[in-house]
Order: structure tokens, then C-alpha cells, then sequence
């Protein structure tokens, strides 16, 4: 067999669509409920869950709900290393989806080798679904390619120069083995954005001269730490992967895990990555604080042709809240999100950069009450079906290509330099080497320790210029 042929079952798999003139084109399809198509067990698709948090469970749903015109789809193991974070994703999961959940109590893995149990209790072709903080994807996606599983990886996939590069090698890998590899980059998938791209493309808004992103909220997630946060009987390890958007080797920080979106829509409607960025930030109130974050970010991206993209991040209550982009053309204005990840009020073109009501051209949604499409749904559509079809499908170089931006950023904001793509992708600084995540047990020491007050290392602009700590 040659490595690019899919492995037999998955070919049965695609037979059968071909075969099956129901379904002809399962994209068309999609959203529509339609009656069994086949529950024989050989197309049955087998998932496992590993990281079984918030999004975990969310992925899961979105993977376990979507149309029977999908195929049969059965989620038969989860990983966690939390117990309780573990048993609450089976409480939701198993009540919500009864019929596709087969998870009995021995095949719930709770450890940091959790994830090799549950990708045991899949074959080749069936899916591994990732949503643990980032610092673990590539363990975990490496053990998925040597066993030939089909990947569903949430973003971001890589904290820094070096796991960007190893996960870009890791994606290849990944190709020639013909696996399918999606990372919740979701927004890629929403089609209102692709509607709205598609404008831009065939000029809508003429040429894009500068782009302008912001997430501006209070406090979210674990983004900040005090030390009363710590329960007595955790570990300093397992503390910190409790509180994972507070730890740079865990998360990226709360910039490379909440910021992500934006940057990368952005870069999407502009076609190209920045070549270099200058940035601000610091930590307006610190408070009892020991995490590593700032509590407010500018970044000025540059691209090849001169435009810029601006991105205003701030954690910090009391201020105006803004989740927005917007791309600006020299003819008009793209609305690429407002208000939130899902459609809601974006996908507009306006003709001028004021975006008065007036003014607006085009819209995705062609009345106020049109249902937008959930890009959380579309993101599973698109994978489920690439597997069907066995078309090639692999997000991996662009997904790490958007990390290693928003990284730069970050890395911008947090030595208070201007750097390049090309300099930032030199960068040694490593959060965590891989052989320390891959031997990580619940008794190790994590990659980082605080200082005797019980401070974790911070950023220091202008004095440690080629490190964030
Ligand atoms: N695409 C999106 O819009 C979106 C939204 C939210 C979160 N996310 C991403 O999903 C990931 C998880 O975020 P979350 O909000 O669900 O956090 P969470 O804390 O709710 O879930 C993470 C889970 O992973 C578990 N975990 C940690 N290390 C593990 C390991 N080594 N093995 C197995 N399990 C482990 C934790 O115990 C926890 O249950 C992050 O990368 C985050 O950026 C994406």
C-alpha cells in the first residue's frame, strides 16, 4: 500500500458516500437532520477525548451532534488529569448524547498517560480530539500519528519559536501518513467570514491599507492567580495546569490563548502574515497577583506590503469592553467580527470607513432574523466530511504559523522590541522542552517555580530584550 493510500476502512468509508446517492455531497447537507444512513459498525467513526475542560466537552458535543449524513460517530474514551474536571464532561456528554456515548468507567483515564490509554481504544482513521492547555499538543499529537488517528486540535498549538517549528515538522508528518488534522481556528470555518473574504478578494474594499482588532474584557478564564487560588493538597504542578491561561509554558498566556482569533481572522482577510510587529504592555494593577501576564497589550503588526494590522488587548473590569475586527480598505470597510466568535452582527462590507447604516453594501446574513451559522458546528462539518471523502485535510502549518504571530506579539509586548518573523522564528526561548512534557507525572516539577514571595517570573521590557523571562 502506498503511505498516501487511505488506510482500507477509511476507503470503505468513502465508498460507501460514493455509493450512497443519498449523500452525494454531504456538505450540502449539512445542518439537515436526516434518517440513519448506517450504523454498521465498520463505518462507525470512534473518538477520544483528551482534556475533558470546557471546550473539550464543547468539541465533543459539536463532534457527537452534527447530522446522521456525517456518518456514525461514537465517543468511546476520555482522558483527564483531573478527576472532577473528568466526571463532569461524562455527566454532560452522557445525558446529551446517550445513543453515541461509550465511555464505561475503564476506559476513563485519569494521569499525564491518560492520553495514550484513550488513543489505545481507537483504530486507525478514527479521531483524537485535543483540547488540554496547549503545552501538551505535541505529545499528544505525536503519539496520534504513529497510530494513524485523524486529529481534532484546539487552538493554539504552540507557545513559542521552537514548538511552532515542531509542530510545523509534526503537521508534515501528518500528510504523508494522509492523516486529517483540524485545529479550532473556527472562525476559518464560519461562512459568513468565508462570504466576507470572498468580497474582499474580488475587491470589495479595495486594497487593505491597515486591519484593527481588539478584545477587551475583565478578567477571564485563569488569567490571573493569587495564591489563595492553590489548594492545599495540590501539587505546585498541577496548581499551575489548574490555573493554565497564568503560566507562558502552559498557555502561551492569556495573549496567545484569548488573542489568537483575531489575529489570525485578520491575517486571513489580508491573505499574508506580518513581517515584523512593535508592541506595548504592562501591568496596570498587580495586586496579590503571581501570574505572568500583563493586564493590557498594543501590537502594531507590519505586513511585506506596508499595511498594518493594530490589535488592543486588555484584561481589566471597569473599562469599555470591545471584541471586535475590522479590515480597512481604501474603498470601504469589512466587518470580520463583533460582539463575539459567531457571525452575530459581522460579515458586512460598508462603502465608506464610515460604517453608518447607510453605507452598508453587502451582508452574509440577508435579514435581521436569518440564523447565523455556528462556526463551532462548521469547523466539525468540515473535518467529518474531509474524512468521508478522504480529501486531504491538515490545518497544522497555518494554525502554527497564526500561534507563532500571535506569539511574536506577545514577545514584542514582553521585551519591549521590534522584531521580524524571520528573527522571531529564531528565537531559542523554549517555555518547556518536550522531554519535559513527555515524561511529566503528577509528582514532577513544572518548567517553572516561583521566587521565595511566591512570584512567578515576570516580563521586564528594555531589560531582558531576547526573552520573555
Ligand atoms: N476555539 C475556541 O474558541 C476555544 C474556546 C475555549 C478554549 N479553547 C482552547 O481549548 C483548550 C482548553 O481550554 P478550556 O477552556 O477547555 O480549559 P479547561 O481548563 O476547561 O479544560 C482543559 C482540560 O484539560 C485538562 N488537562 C490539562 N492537562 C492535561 C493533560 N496533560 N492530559 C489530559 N488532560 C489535561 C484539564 O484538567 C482540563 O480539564 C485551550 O487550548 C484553549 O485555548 C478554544
Amino acid at each position: 500500500m502506498n503511505e498516501n493510500d487511505p488506510p482500507p476502512h477509511l476507503s470503505s468509508r468513502r465508498d460507501f458516500i460514493k455509493t450512497s446517492g443519498k449523500i452525494a455531497a454531504v456538505g450540502a447537507l449539512a445542518g439537515i437532520d436526516l434518517p440513519l444512513v448506517h450504523a454498521a459498525e465498520d463505518n462507525t467513526i470512534k473518538l477520544a477525548l483528551i482534556g475533558c475542560g470546557g471546550r473539550g466537552t464543547g468539541a465533543a458535543a459539536n463532534a457527537l451532534g452534527q447530522s446522521e449524513a456525517f456518518g456514525p460517530r461514537k465517543l468511546v474514551a476520555m482522558a483527564d488529569v483531573f478527576q472532577h474536571k473528568l466526571d463532569g464532561s461524562v455527566k454532560s456528554l452522557e445525558k446529551k448524547y446517550a445513543d453515541k456515548f461509550d465511555v464505561p468507567k475503564d476506559r476513563q483515564h485519569i494521569g499525564f498517560d491518560g492520553y495514550q490509554k484513550a488513543m489505545d481504544s481507537l483504530k486507525e482513521g478514527d479521531i483524537a480530539i485535543f483540547a488540554t492547555p496547549l503545552a501538551f499538543r505535541a505529545v499528544h499529537f505525536k503519539h496520534a500519528i504513529d497510530k494513524g488517528l485523524n486529529v481534532f486540535m484546539e487552538k493554539p498549538i504552540a507557545a513559542d519559536a521552537p514548538s511552532a517549528h515542531r509542530m510545523i515538522a509534526l503537521g508534515e508528518e501528518a500528510k504523508k501518513k494522509n492523516l486529517k488534522v483540524a485545529v479550532g481556528l473556527m472562525v476559518r470555518h464560519c461562512r459568513g467570514r468565508q462570504g466576507l473574504h470572498e468580497q474582499i478578494e474580488k475587491g470589495a474594499i479595495g486594497d487593505i491599507t491597515f486591519m484593527r482588532a481588539y478584545r477587551m474584557h475583565g478578567p477571564q478564564g485563569s488569567a490571573f492567580t493569587d495564591p489563595s487560588m492553590r489548594k492545599p493538597e495540590m501539587s505546585e504542578l498541577m496548581f499551575q495546569i489548574s490555573r493554565f491561561h497564568s503560566f507562558l509554558w502552559l498557555s502561551g498566556g492569556l495573549f496567545s490563548d484569548f488573542y489568537i482569533h483575531q489575529i489570525d481572522e485578520t491575517c486571513w482577510m489580508k491573505n499574508a502574515w506580518p513581517v515584523k510587529c512593535q508592541a506595548l504592555g504592562g501591568r496596570h494593577y498587580r495586586e496579590k497577583n503571581i501570574d505572568q501576564n500583563f493586564d493590557h497589550y498594543q501590537v502594531e503588526y507590519t505586513f511585506a506590503d506596508g499595511a498594518k494590522l493594530f490589535f488592543y488587548g486588555r484584561t481589566m473590569a471597569g473599562c469599555k469592553d470591545d471584541f471586535s475586527s475590522f479590515a480597512h480598505g481604501q474603498k470601504g470597510v469589512g466587518v470580520i467580527s463583533l460582539g463575539s466568535h459567531h457571525l452575530a452582527k459581522a460579515g458586512k462590507i460598508y462603502k465608506t470607513q464610515d460604517m453608518k447604516p447607510e453605507n452598508q453594501i453587502w451582508s452574509f446574513l440577508k435579514t435581521p432574523d436569518e440564523k447565523a451559522p455556528d462556526p463551532y458546528e462548521m469547523e466539525w462539518q468540515d473535518l467529518l466530511e474531509a474524512i468521508r471523502k478522504n480529501e486531504p485535510y491538515n490545518e497544522v502549518e497555518r494554525a502554527a504559523k497564526a500561534s507563532a504571530v500571535t506569539a511574536m506579539g506577545r514577545f514584542a509586548a514582553h521585551t519591549g522590541q521590534e522584531v521580524t518573523f524571520e528573527d522571531y522564528m529564531k528565537n531559542e526561548q523554549q517555555f518547556a522542552t518536550l522531554e519535559q512534557v513527555e515524561k511529566m507525572t503528577m509528582d514532577s516539577e513544572p518548567p517553572i517555580k516561583a521566587d521565595k514571595d511566591g512570584k512567578y517570573p515576570v516580563p521586564q521590557p528594555g531589560i531582558l530584550r531576547n526573552r520573555e523571562y
